[in-house]
């Protein structure tokens, strides 16, 4: 099994569905009220186990109802929770609006998250023993910094998924192998809107990219390599709230497993898009036969 550790968020997602997303100064009536398990760390650690990994987490959720339910939340998908640390005060939580066509804005409050600011050394051994390492930017800055350091120094290979994107410093980038950004993110990076001249500045900072496109699939880059658009099955979408991080725990389950990249990327595609049908971040995540029969 390939060993994953996951340094990330945990929140409680609070989803309002709507039929349009309201405007600055307007208030609409929503359809329906979810809370679901979520957190971009969690999402990927939930979907990384259930694609088949073994998947340990590394985090921290509030001292309350939330917290618990996080926790029991990645439990049965699996996940390892020796390292997911209980701090006073509230869990994270993220506030979604999706729309009928299921796209989403969301406003993070981090909570528990926040007070992950450094590793101690049963965390640094957890990433060590680990085949890939994957991060996220809604924990403290200094914890990924080191965590990444760690695995690097350690030849783990390290997935870094820049969301909510921010400027990223050399001392992150040179420990990543992996930078999967969605489109916007890419943007935001590089300085360009189109992918393929994105993709070619952010070749400068990492050895291999993946920028995600939503429904039109996503394009990989890599040194040395041209690069290649991989399409998007075609599915109706209810809910695109962590398709993204389906798409990265599925995708270090089948680089760990030694797939081909376009294999690689083709399976994780097909993960994602299952999990576009479903309401919810974790609840509409995959299972591997799910993907497979896919
Ligand atoms: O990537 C989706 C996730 O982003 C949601 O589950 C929400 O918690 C935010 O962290």
């Amino acid at each position: 099994m390939t060993g994953i550790a996951v340094l990330g968020s945990t929140n409680m997602d609070l989803v309002a569905y709507v039929d349009r997303a309201p405007e600055r100064g307007q208030t609409v009536t929503g359809r329906e009220f979810r809370t679901v398990p979520g957190g971009k760390g969690a999402n990927q650690a939930v979907a990384a186990a259930r694609a088949g990994g073994d998947v340990v987490m590394i985090g921290a959720v509030g001292n309350d109802e939330y917290g618990h339910r996080l926790r029991e939340n990645l439990e049965h998908s699996g996940v390892d929770t020796d390292l997911l640390h209980t701090a006073e005060g509230p869990s994270g939580t993220a506030h979604i609006v999706v729309d009928a066509k299921g796209s989403n804005a969301i406003v993070v409050i981090p909570g528990a998250n926040g007070v992950v600011t450094a590793l101690g050394p049963g965390e640094i051994a957890a990433i060590a023993a680990a085949d890939l390492l994957l991060l996220q930017l809604e924990l403290p800055l200094s914890a990924v910094i080191e965590a990444a350091r760690a695995g690097h120094a350690q030849g783990v290979r390290v997935l870094l998924t820049p969301s909510p994107v921010q400027q990223l410093s050399d001392e992150l980038l040179d420990c990543v192998d992996l930078l999967i950004p969605n489109e916007h993110e890419a943007a935001e990076l590089s300085g360009h809107t189109e992918p393929h001249a994105a993709a070619e500045v952010l070749l400068s900072h990492v050895p291999a990219v993946v920028i995600t496109l939503g429904s039109k699939g996503c394009l990989y880059a890599a040194r040395g390599s041209t690069a290649v658009h991989f399409p998007a099955p075609a599915v109706t979408a209810v809910d695109t709230t962590g398709a993204g991080d389906t798409f990265v725990g599925a995708l270090a389950v089948a680089i760990g497993e030694g797939r081909p990249v376009p294999q690689a990327v083709a399976w994780a595609s097909a993960a994602a898009a299952l999990c576009v049908q479903k309401p919810g971040a974790s609840t509409s995540m995959p299972y591997r036969s799910e993907i497979d029969a896919a």
